[in-house]
């Protein structure tokens, strides 16, 4: 049944000021029938216990960046309320101690409010004010809720709890190695008119493309991604999400084709390829030696070239048993080829390092590659290296034959 939405709003804004009793409360949407739209994608509201003492926490989400502010109690906490009010929210979902209020407002511009009761137990309030910094990209930033991995009310699915931690994961590796190359003059800083030029090889549903577009701009970096991938289904989806998220093209674009010849000119600065599959993360470094880029992010999928070349050549003395049982050769080829991609960019003049992507508990494919280019030229002690591992083991690493080294 709708009541009249002044009249609802106050009694929301009763529950809202509530400091014992208020667990969570999200706005989302906007009302129809012309009334003007928020400034915000949705807005949140929680209280906080800081060292000063409680505090309403408001977080505000525009496309790309989240914003909060802590409101102390009385005047300062009813304006920040008073505020998010009057913005023309077109839904309220408020939780309760023990009850859910979800307000929506119809088309006549009345509110229509449901409450349901919950259990006490469920729902203990989290009050530390630090959850969410923890986190580079908090559960209800919108690019979470608009690529499906978290829901509209900005918790991570359950099913999609692994992809938020290879998100996290990721984008922690990607914030201290541009962090890094940023401090020691290897990649530019980027400008608006100049932004940085981020490329994603292989980039599927572009779960990190967008992640990685969000995380640097809200670190202040002006950015500009372009995914690539040959399926079209995935640039289908990667503009939709764009679109969703009020993205252009010159923040996100996508180009259909292969890592190995697909245009993206200006060259990209930094090259991303996360779990291509078998020889494509060669392509994408191919490329990114090509383009000269500074920063390179590689996590490889599987590596079947390497095995198959394992499986056909005789084992050299006294390795037979790393080679016998095939789950054994399969993790050395893994090594192998990745060792090789490190010494190969090194010869290219790139520092690089192997390191965990994330924790082997979750996923076998958890090694990646991260690379910064330095210039220096190649030294004869990595030749001489790389020389003996492909002569001892006969074979010729896919990257070797792009850069044809
Ligand atoms: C396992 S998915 C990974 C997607 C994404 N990078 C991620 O980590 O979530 C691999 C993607 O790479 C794409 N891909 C594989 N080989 C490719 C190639 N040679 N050129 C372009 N795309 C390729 C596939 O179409 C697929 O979407």
């Amino acid at each position: 049944m709708s009541e009249p939405l002044l009249r609802a709003l106050t009694r929301l804004r009763g529950v809202l000021l509530d400091e014992e009793q208020l667990v969570r409360a999200v706005a989302s949407g906007h009302r129809r029938g012309g009334a003007p739209k928020p400034p915000w994608r949705r807005a949140e509201l929680r209280y906080v216990d800081l060292k000063a003492g409680r505090r309403l926490q408001s977080v505000t989400f525009d496309a790309t960046q989240s914003f909060t502010a802590n409101h102390a109690p009385g005047d300062a906490a009813r304006d920040a309320v008073d505020d998010l009010l009057d913005l023309g929210f077109g839904q309220w979902e408020v939780e309760t101690l023990d009850e859910v209020h979800r307000l929506r407002v119809n088309k006549s511009g009345e509110a229509v409010v449901t409450t349901t009761r919950r259990e006490a137990a469920e729902t203990a309030p989290d009050r530390s004010h630090d959850r969410a910094k923890d986190r580079l990209l908090p559960e209800d930033h919108p690019v979470l809720v608009a690529l499906g991995i978290s829901d509209a009310q900005g918790r991570v699915r359950s099913a999609r709890q692994a992809k938020y931690r290879q998100v996290e994961e990721f984008l922690r590796l990607l914030d201290g190695t541009v962090t890094a190359a940023l401090e020691s003059g290897k990649l530019r800083r980027p400008t608006v008119e100049d932004p940085l030029r981020v490329v994603d090889l292989g980039c599927g549903n572009a779960y990190l493309s967008f992640a990685a577009h969000a995380h640097l701009s809200a670190r202040g970096l002006p950015v500009r991604l372009t995914g690539v991938d040959t399926k079209a289904q995935s640039l289908r989806h990667g503009r939709e999400v764009a679109t969703e998220l009020g993205l252009g093209a010159d923040d996100v674009d996508f180009v259909q084709g292969g890592i190995d010849d697909a245009e993206v000119a200006p060259a990209p600065e930094v090259v991303l390829a996360l779990h291509a599959c078998d020889t494509a993360t060669d392509d994408a470094l191919a490329r990114a030696v090509g383009w000269q880029a500074p920063v390179v992010l590689a996590a490889p999928c599987c590596h079947h070239d390497v095995a198959a070349q394992l499986r056909r050549a005789p084992t050299p003395a006294p390795y037979d048993a790393l080679t016998r049982d095939g789950i054994l050769r399969e993790r050395l080829a893994d090594t192998l080829t990745d060792a090789m991609r490190a010494s190969l960019l090194r010869l290219e003049g790139y520092r690089v390092d192997v390191v965990e992507f994330v924790g082997s508990q979750h996923t076998p494919r958890n090694t990646l590659l991260r690379a910064v280019r330095t210039g220096r030229p190649p030294r004869e002690a990595d030749r001489d290296e790389l020389d003996m591992l492909t002569e001892t083991w006969r074979i010729r690493p896919r990257l070797g034959e792009l850069l044809e080294r």
